[in-house]
């Protein structure tokens, strides 16, 4: 990738440790339903989850049979994900973490299962190259699953200069650029949950979910 990414990169470490550093806990450390809904089925293996922050979603891969490693740019949030590990007495082989850029990081491993949620930001960054990375790490037969925010929640205000981009399932897809021959979609589509509002309603978030499998 070129020189410029590592301005980017710089920008990104700062931005996110930042974010990290505003509250002693950022996530729920739950994890995601729809990493639930459609991993619980596989059979367990290896699995990469790029950008995991306080690791949520790799413990309870983990917890779940998974050889599970987690990549961070914050290492503000590996430090709260191996923290995590600890106190959950997981087995430091079973969840592994690694404070990196992706755009810096490369392994010579493939992964059954690479995630990417929400891998998403309120200032430009090269998107799309870091998916066709991830997909790249995708050892045959594995899966690749991007779930992104794909629209703003209703009772969020945030400054139009500061909005995120908000990829649906088709542009997810058209960023992947996955060879027909080489990959099989399970899923691309609109999914809404039902959260709970900072006053206390219930919203409704849309996520956009692309899974998919790389031919054996
Ligand atoms: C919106 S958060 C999502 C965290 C977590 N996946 C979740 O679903 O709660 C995006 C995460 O990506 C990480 N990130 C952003 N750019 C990155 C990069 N270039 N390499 C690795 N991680 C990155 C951030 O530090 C942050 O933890």
């Amino acid at each position: 990738m070129s020189h410029q990414h590592n301005t980017e990169e710089l920008e990104g470490v700062t931005f996110w440790e930042k974010h990290y550093g505003q509250s002693e806990r950022v996530w729920s450390g739950k994890v995601n339903k729809v990493i639930e809904d459609l991993v619980a089925p596989l059979t367990p293996g290896t699995s990469l989850d790029i950008g995991c922050g306080e690791g949520g979603d790799v413990l309870w891969l983990a917890s779940n049979g998974w050889q599970a490693t987690g990549l961070d740019i914050s290492p503000t949030a590996i430090s709260r994900a191996v923290e995590e590990a600890k106190k959950h007495g997981i087995d430091p082989s079973a969840a592994q973490f690694v404070a990196s850029d992706l755009d810096a990081w490369d392994t010579k491993q493939s992964f059954d299962l690479v995630t990417l949620s929400f891998f998403q930001a309120p200032f430009q960054f090269p998107r799309a190259e870091f998916l066709r990375k991830a997909a790249s790490f995708v050892a045959p037969g594995g899966h690749l699953l991007a779930l992104s925010h794909a629209s703003l929640p209703s009772f969020a205000q945030i400054p139009e200069h500061e909005l995120p981009i908000f990829p649906s399932p088709e542009q997810e897809l058209e960023a992947l650029d996955l060879d027909p021959v080489q990959w099989s979609i399970h899923t691309a589509e609109l999914r809404e949950r039902t959260i709970t509002a900072p006053n206390g309603e219930p919203a409704v978030m849309e996520d956009s979910v692309v899974f998919v499998q790389r031919n054996k």
